[in-house]
């Protein structure tokens, strides 16, 4: 019997963080006034490389078919090559994809490849420097984001998927000329509605902008027409450019909650499991791993059975806003 959550949702995603750390700062997630430099877990409060292997081998055996590893920022994870290039061999891991900043990615991207890397997704909000600058806390540099996405390419990474998160008055001027900057690059670039995530950054619905305008805008530039999901569950909804440039995304999270059809689990760097990105608690499941995959599986099993989560469906009918919420930067989106 396939495992199914409460609401009939199977468990297909495992999102797992491998880092809490990050070399930026960017307002929506970590701001730098609410999160001091330095933060995180010390590293014996990760889980390690053969704790992570187990932990990803009882979710595949339990129905995982796709892994995203997220931070924090990855890449600032030591050896994460090594760490992906054991969780390739497990057997039921059929993509294996990486969410990074893409800063440090044009000194990883050949040695992730060549680690059995499969796909690769870069978080881009702007392409003007200053404001690319300014919106990763002062942190960033758009040079080094486009030079890992040459570098992804070199490596043979072929379709990048490029994560554009939107705020009204903030970023809203840099949607056309991203679209302009990657049609026809073989890239697909998708825009993300401003979620409140987390308990820091003082999220408000005037700064969401609805997808649907979003797509207006575009498409009166561009014109688009809308393309089938791939399967069922698709997070992004896709649409290609009527001129043959290549195909945009939109993930509408709040004015079009996809929760009826959740399958991912998120697990944090220090191995606490979290049903749903606006969990409160997590369930610590690093005690478990000294006790071995099956124990590990059982709890895996008991945890998804009695999920209910679908924040992003009560937020649009009850005004629901629970006050404890785990941080985007401990499950990484
Ligand atoms: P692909 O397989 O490459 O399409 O990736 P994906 O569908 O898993 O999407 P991705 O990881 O790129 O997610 C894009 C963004 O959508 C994330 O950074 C989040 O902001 C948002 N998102 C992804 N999954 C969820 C989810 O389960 N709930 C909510 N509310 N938002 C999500
Ligand atoms: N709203 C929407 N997406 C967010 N992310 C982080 N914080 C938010 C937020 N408040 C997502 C972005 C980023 C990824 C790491 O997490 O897509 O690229
Ligand atoms: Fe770092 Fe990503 Fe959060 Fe920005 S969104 S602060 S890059 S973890
Ligand atoms: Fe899944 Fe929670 Fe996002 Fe809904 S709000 S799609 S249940 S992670």
């Amino acid at each position: 019997m396939p495992l199914s959550d409460r609401l009939g949702r199977p468990l297909h995603d495992l999102r797992l963080s491998v880092i809490e750390a990050c070399n930026f700062r960017c307002g929506y997630c970590m701001p730098a006034d609410r999160v001091p430099d330095g933060h995180g877990f010390d590293a014996a409060g990760r889980m390690d490389f053969d704790e992570i292997e187990t932990l990803v081998r009882a979710f595949a055996r339990l129905g995982v078919r796709k892994l995203r590893l997220t931070g924090g920022e990855p890449l600032l994870r030591r050896d994460l090559p090594a760490l992906v290039a054991r969780l390739a061999r497990i057997p039921g891991i059929d993509d294996l994809a990486l969410t990074t900043n893409g800063s440090l990615l044009a000194r990883h991207a050949q040695a992730l490849r060549a680690a059995g890397l499969h796909r690769i997704t870069i978080s881009l909000d702007a392409l003007d420097p200053a404001r690319f600058h300014a919106l990763s806390g002062g942190r960033g540099r758009i040079a080094d984001v486009l030079a890992g996405i040459e570098a992804a390419e070199a490596a043979g990474f072929g379709v990048l998927r490029l994560n554009c998160v939107v705020q009204r008055g903030v970023n809203e001027d840099q949607v056309l000329p991203l679209v302009e900057r990657f049609r026809y690059s073989g890239h697909v670039l998708r825009f993300i509605e401003y979620m409140d995530v987390g308990t820091c950054n003082g999220w408000r619905m005037d700064r969401v902008v609805p997808s649907a305008e979003l797509c207006a805008r575009i498409h009166a530039r561009w014109p688009l027409r809308a393309l089938e999901p791939r399967y069922r569950g698709e997070v992004a909804a896709r649409h290609a450019f009527v001129d043959g440039g290549g195909e945009i995304g939109f993930v509408s999270s709040v004015s079009a909650p996809f929760c009826g059809d959740c399958n991912r689990a998120r697990v944090a760097a220090d191995g606490a499991f979290y049903g749903c990105l606006f969990a409160g608690a997590g369930r610590p499941l690093r005690p478990l791993l000294a006790h071995g995959e099956d124990r590990l599986m059982a709890e895996i099993r008991a945890l998804w059975m009695h999920r209910a989560d679908r924040y992003s469906e009560l937020r649009g009918s009850t005004g629901h806003s629970p006050r404890q919420r785990v941080e985007m930067f401990l499950v990484g989106g």
